[in-house]
């Protein structure tokens, strides 16, 4: 097993069936903190490293597209010096490391609704979003203030309307329609969904999209997460037998 190579894929794992697009949900960064006896927000700082940590793993081992989950709509519940330390985070986040992603070859995306976002955030990630348009090495997600309820809200609206104007017959309405009304109209559905910190939830998460993902959970907490634990959720992938609803080989042989 070669994982200190860092810029070819380990020797256990298929560099032919490695997932081609990876969901996180990174959950216990507050957890992370208390068990040194730091506040939360040290979690969440520590967390953003965990994310440029996985960035590189996906670009040494060839994984085109990682997906991650900043900021859900039901964030905004938590205390509100909290949710105003994550927003100031993800501005300034994407300002310090806009050069190393261009550098890189990171295309950054968003999805969520972005329109109720401080001003502040709101011109980085329109920043990051035009001057890595036209990165191909990895393509980085970032959904803030995402849900994945409010997202297929938003789709059936679009549809609605369009049915309303005359623009759409309802017969026509089918499941590549409703793909191109969701934020990640354009994007190859998750292969793989990696949650930390032991909890065993979906959490309002890509629910359209990970319908056929196969499904990893690890007790280990977020900021925790480096290459090693990236490594063995990939291992688990490439031994699950993916069937999407068909035999498997073996069976149907
Ligand atoms: C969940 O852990 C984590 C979050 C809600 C914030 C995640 C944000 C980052 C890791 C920063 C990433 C930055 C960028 C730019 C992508 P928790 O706070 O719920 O942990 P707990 O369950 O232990 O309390």
């Amino acid at each position: 097993m070669d994982i200190q190579n860092n810029s070819t894929v380990p020797s256990d794992l298929n560099p032919h069936t490695l997932p081609q697009h990876v969901a996180v949900i990174m959950d216990g960064n507050g957890r992370w903190a208390r068990e040194r006896g730091l506040p939360r927000i040290a979690g969440h700082r520590q967390g953003a490293r965990t994310v440029k940590e996985l960035l590189r793993c996906c670009q040494d081992w060839g994984i085109p597209a990682l997906t991650v989950y900043a900021f859900s709509t039901e964030n905004w519940q938590r205390p509100l010096a909290e949710v105003e330390f994550l927003m100031k985070l993800f501005e300034k986040v994407l300002c310090w490391e806009r050069l190393d992603m261009q550098r890189a070859g990171v295309k950054i995306s968003f999805i969520g609704d972005l329109a109720i976002l401080p001003t502040p955030l709101q011109i980085e990630i329109n920043r990051a979003i035009t001057e890595t348009e036209a990165n191909q090495a990895v393509h980085l997600t970032i959904a803030i203030n995402y849900g994945s309820r409010a997202e297929l809200v938003t789709a059936f609206r679009s549809l609605a309307d369009q049915v309303q104007h005359g623009l759409l017959k309802p017969e026509e309405i089918d499941e590549p329609t409703i793909e191109r009304s969701l934020y990640t109209a354009n994007m190859p559905h998750p292969d793989l969904l990696i949650r930390t910190s032991g909890e065993l939830r979906l959490s309002n998460y890509l629910l359209w999209q990970l319908a056929y993902a196969e499904l990893y959970f690890t007790p280990t907490l977020w900021p925790d997460f480096d290459r090693a634990a990236f490594h063995q959720a990939l291992q688990h992938y490439q031994h699950r037998d993916r069937r999407y609803g068909k035999l498997s080989t073996a069976l149907s042989a």
